[in-house]
C-alpha cells in the first residue's frame, strides 16, 4: 500500500510508521559511539551494557527480575525475534495458535519451523469496536499438539489491550499443558486514557513459559533501525540463542551502544510516550468526527480503526486501493490481516504523523 501511495502521491496513512525524527540526544550518543570505535560485532546476545538497561527497564515497569545475561538478547528488530522464537520451539507438525487480526509475519514463521497455525479469530463488541479474546472459544481451540499461543497486547491493528484478568484468563488455560507463549509487545509503551501495559513477564505463571518481544523502533520513532529484544527465562533463551546466533549472529553495535546510553539517561522519552501519541490520537479522532466514519478511540498504538459501511459496502481491499488512488489518502484494510474475512467494512490508518498531514487526510476523507 506504501508503494501505491507514492505512485499516487496520496498521504501514507497505511504502514505503520511515525513522519517524524527519533530524539536527537540519541541520535548523538549513536554518532558518538560511530566515531569513537563502536563499530566491530557486538556479543551474540547483544552488549552488556544495553542488556542491563533492558533488564532494569523490566524490573521498573514490569516488577520483573530478569538476569541480564541469560534472559535478555538483543535482536534485529522484533521481527528477527518472533522468527527466532517460533524456530527455537515449535517443530512440524505442531499447533500455533493466532488471534486475528494478526500481524503478517507469524503464520509464514510457523510455516517455516513446518508448523500449523490455527487462527481464532477477536470477537467483536456489540458496538463494533471493541475486539478481545474469546477465551472459551481458545480453551475449545487448544489441543495436545497446540505448542505455542502467540499474542500481541497493544494489539496492531485494533488497539485493543490486555488487563491483568485477561492474564490470569491465559494462565488458566495454558495451566497443567506444555503450551508457551509468545507475547508480541512491541507497542508496549503506547497506552492510552490512564491504563498500564500489563506484560507476560509481570505474570509469576505465565512468565516461565513465554518469549516476550519487543522493539526500539516503536518506542524511539526508529522503524528503520530494526532493533529489538527477545525477555525469556534462561532455558527458553537458550533455545532462543540457539535459532538466534545464525540467523543474524548480532545487532548492529554502534546501536545498541547508543541505545544503552539513552535508555539509562534519558527514561522520560519513553515514559512520556503514551501521552504524545494519545495527543495525535485525540487530534485525528476530533477531526474523524466531521467524516462519515464510525469509530471509537483507539486504545492504544499510533493505528486507528474506523467503520465505513456508511458511506460504502465495498470490500476493503479493493476500496483502499480506490481512496488511495481517487481520494489520495492510504490505509491498510483491515481483512489483510485475517485468515478468513470477518472484519466487515474496517480500514485502519496510522496516526504517527504531524498535525499537519493528520489534518490534510481528513480533509480528502471530508469528500466521502
Ligand atoms: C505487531 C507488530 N509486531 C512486530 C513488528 C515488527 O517490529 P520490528 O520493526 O521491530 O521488526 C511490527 C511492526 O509493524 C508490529 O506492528
Amino acid at each position: 500500500m506504501s508503494q501505491l501511495a507514492a505512485d499516487c502521491d496520496a498521504i501514507n496513512l497505511s504502514q505503520g510508521f511515525p513522519s517524524f525524527d527519533p530524539p536527537q540526544e540519541l541520535t548523538d550518543r549513536i554518532t558518538y559511539h560511530l566515531r569513537h570505535g563502536g563499530n566491530q560485532y557486538a556479543p551474540m546476545p547483544g552488549l552488556p551494557e544495553l542488556r542491563k538497561a533492558i533488564a532494569e527497564k523490566t524490573r521498573r515497569l514490569q516488577g520483573r527480575v530478569v538476569d541480564a545475561d541469560s534472559e535478555v538478547t538483543v535482536c534485529t528488530g522484533a521481527t528477527e525475534g518472533i522468527f527466532s522464537a517460533i524456530q527455537a520451539i515449535v517443530r512440524p507438525g505442531d499447533e500455533v495458535i493466532v488471534f486475528d487480526p494478526a500481524y503478517d509475519s507469524y503464520e509464514p514463521s510457523v510455516t517455516l519451523a513446518g508448523g500449523i497455525t490455527r487462527h481464532v479469530p477477536l470477537s467483536i463488541s456489540d458496538d463494533g469496536f471493541d475486539f478481545h479474546i474469546d477465551w472459551q472459544q481458545l480453551e475449545a481451540t487448544v489441543n495436545d499438539k497446540t505448542r505455542l499461543i502467540i499474542v500481541n497486547f497493544p494489539h496492531n491493528p485494533t488497539g485493543a489491550i490486555f488487563s491483568a484478568d485477561d492474564l490470569n484468563y491465559l494462565a488458566d488455560i495454558v495451566r497443567d499443558t506444555n503450551i508457551y507463549l509468545l507475547s508480541d509487545e512491541v507497542y508496549e509503551h503506547i497506552i492510552f486514557d490512564g491504563k498500564s501495559h500489563h506484560s507476560l513477564a509481570s505474570h509469576d505463571e505465565l512468565w516461565p513459559r513465554s518469549f516476550v518481544i519487543c522493539s526500539f523502533g516503536k518506542t524511539f520513532h526508529a522503524t528503520g533501525w530494526k532493533v529489538g529484544y527477545c525477555l525469556a527465562p534462561s532455558e527458553l533463551t537458550d533455545e532462543f540463542r540457539r535459532v538466534h546466533q545464525f540467523t543474524t549472529f548480532s545487532v548492529s553495535t554502534p546501536m545498541q551502544h547508543g541505545l544503552a546510553d539513552y535508555l539509562v539517561s534519558n527514561p522520560e522519552f519513553y515514559e512520556n510516550l503514551s501521552a504524545f501519541y494519545q495527543q495525535k490520537r485525540d487530534l485525528f479522532c476530533g477531526l474523524l468526527r466531521e467524516t462519515r466514519f464510525r469509530f471509537t478511540p483507539s486504545r492504544s498504538t499510533f493505528f486507528q480503526i474506523v467503520e465505513y459501511g456508511d458511506i460504502s459496502n465495498e470490500l476493503d481491499v479493493s476500496l483502499a486501493k480506490k481512496w488511495t488512488r481517487e481520494i489520495s489518502v492510504a490505509s491498510i484494510p483491515l481483512s489483510v490481516f485475517c485468515e478468513k474475512p470477518f472484519t466487515g467494512t474496517r480500514l485502519r490508518f496510522c496516526f504517527a504523523k504531524d498535525d499537519a498531514t493528520l489534518a490534510d487526510a481528513v480533509e480528502k476523507l471530508k469528500q466521502l
